[in-house]
């Protein structure tokens, strides 16, 4: 049993290979148990960052977690040159981000322990190219104060956490958004949708990752 700031957690390994996190508390897993790594390439990595044309992209994450999302984005960072944003209200112990099994080279391990081993609440260089904020902020009652191109909204389910899917955030994101903004997430249920249409989106639903059937796509259009 590991311990982050304020909750246990267990690590497990999806059916692709790659660890997760389970929060007892909430019953719940940090990713798909079918796969991890397949999950985050495929609803963050594929449809949105190698989808978005811009070569300058700022990014927002919620919340950060293990780290997987912001790692893949800097191992498949191409040309791009990158700000990520990263909130994460309940940070993970570096006990448990060195047992994470996500890298797949010495390079990258380099990477996703360096990734870790920044300091929280300020601005760092990754790699080059690469900027990152892991910001330890609650969503609910932050004021952005920059714009995004890509959201990667990863937060717990909406049974387990309503307050994070509601209309308020939907539209705090969404103004803090460019135009052609691009957010996605591997929830694909008919309430997250129409809600994110209320605030103003263009909600397309995509295949989902392996054991879901959808999930969504939504552009500030
Ligand atoms: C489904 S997990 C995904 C984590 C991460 N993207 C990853 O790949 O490991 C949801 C994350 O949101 C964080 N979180 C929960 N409530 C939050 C809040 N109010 N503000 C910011 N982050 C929050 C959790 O601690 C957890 O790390």
């Amino acid at each position: 049993m590991l311990k982050n700031k304020s909750r246990k957690v267990e690590l497990k390994v999806s059916a692709d290979g790659s660890h997760t996190l389970f929060v007892p508390e909430l019953d719940e897993h940090y990713h798909s148990v079918n796969g991890a790594h397949n999950e985050s390439m495929h609803v963050f990595i594929e449809p949105a960052l190698r989808f978005c044309q811009k070569e300058t992209v700022n990014i927002l994450e919620i919340g950060l977690g293990t780290g997987l999302n912001a790692f893949l984005t800097a191992v498949n960072q191409g040309n791009k040159t990158i700000f990520y944003h990263a909130l994460e209200k309940f940070p993970i112990t570096p006990e448990a981000a060195a047992q994470l099994n996500f890298a797949k080279t010495e390079s990258e391990q380099q990477l996703f322990s360096r990734l870790h081993n920044l300091p929280w609440n300020e601005t760092e260089e990754l790699q080059t190219g690469f900027t990152l904020l892991k910001d330890e902020a609650d969503l609910t009652n932050i004021d952005f104060n920059k714009q995004y191109d890509l959201v990667y909204f990863d937060a717990f389910a909406p049974e387990v956490q309503p307050e994070m899917w509601s209309e308020s955030i939907f539209q705090k994101i969404y103004d803090a958004m460019n135009s052609d903004g691009i957010l996605t997430t591997y929830c694909a249920k008919g309430v997250v949708r129409r809600t994110m249409q209320a605030v103003g989106f263009t909600v397309e639903r995509l295949p989902g990752p392996k054991g879901k059937r959808e999930m969504l796509r939504a552009i500030k259009a």
